[in-house]
């Protein structure tokens, strides 16, 4: 299962694991733009399939863990790429965006997982967390986005010592900016002129994932950075 499907780096990685032989759900909330990698993924010969849920709702995230149980059986890979992101010094910015990145960022993946914790105890399962480098360091004027992607980081390494004994691999990807739709939105906002060129492209962190998930049982990577080569 790949949250965040919809849209950017969720969307590529799910298309290559498609392309690996794994069969997908992808999950996000905008069915177009579902239906339209569905769509991509037959013109390929690929099989994927998709559910929309806004994972922040309860309800909701119970409607998907029903479609995917009942679409693949248990999960043997967990990607979460579905985030959300506001800017915003500290001094001025709203409570409500806190609660939203919150929502999305953090207690979304937090208890998808738990929800899928049978199932990846039982297919000794992967989970990819897509963090940032801002879960490593923070920059000026994105504390709360920071803020939950530490507690993010935080999860992954908790999750990785509690599940690691029942060979559940976990992994952290701290991307630098990619060239996606949230991307495009932080130029705007930063009033510079969009990049793509000089930044990560979401099929760079597709195939981390891939060759990260290929691996051998016996091995883990548990974090991996990539920034672009040139920095913009
Ligand atoms: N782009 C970058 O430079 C960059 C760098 C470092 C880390 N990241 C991280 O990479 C991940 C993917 O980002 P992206 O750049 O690919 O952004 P994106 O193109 O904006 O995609 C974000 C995805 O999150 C989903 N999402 C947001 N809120 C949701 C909700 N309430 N319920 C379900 N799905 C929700 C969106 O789906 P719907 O709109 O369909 O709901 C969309 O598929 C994020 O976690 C982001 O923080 C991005």
């Amino acid at each position: 299962m790949v949250t965040g499907a919809s849209s950017g780096i969720g969307r590529a990685i799910s298309l290559r694991l498609a392309r690996d032989g794994v069969r997908v759900l992808a999950t996000g909330r905008n069915e177009q733009a579902l239906k339209s990698l569905v769509k991509e993924a037959d013109g390929a010969g690929l099989a994927l399939d998709h559910f929309p849920a806004d994972l922040t709702d309860a309800d909701e995230q119970s409607g998907l863990l029903d479609a995917v149980h009942g679409c693949l059986g248990a999960v043997s890979v967990l990607v979460h790429s579905a985030g959300a992101y506001r800017r915003g010094q500290l001094a001025g910015a709203r409570v409500a965006d806190l609660d939203l990145q919150f929502a999305v960022n953090v207690q979304a993946p937090y208890t998808l997982t738990q929800r899928l914790i049978p199932d990846l105890r039982s297919t000794s399962g992967d989970v990819v967390f897509v963090n940032s480098t801002q879960g490593l360091a923070a920059s000026a004027g994105v504390s709360q986005y920071a803020a939950t992607k530490h507690a993010l980081r935080a999860m992954a390494d908790s999750l990785r010592a509690e599940m690691s004994s029942n060979g559940v691999r976990v992994c952290s990807i701290y991307p630098g900016r990619t060239a996606t739709p949230m991307q495009e939105k932080i130029f705007q906002a930063e009033d510079r002129t969009w990049r793509p060129d000089c930044l990560l492209w979401p099929d760079d962190l597709a195939d981390i994932v891939a060759h990260t998930l290929a691996l051998p049982a016996r091995a883990q990577v548990t974090e991996l950075t990539v920034w672009p080569t040139h920095r913009p």
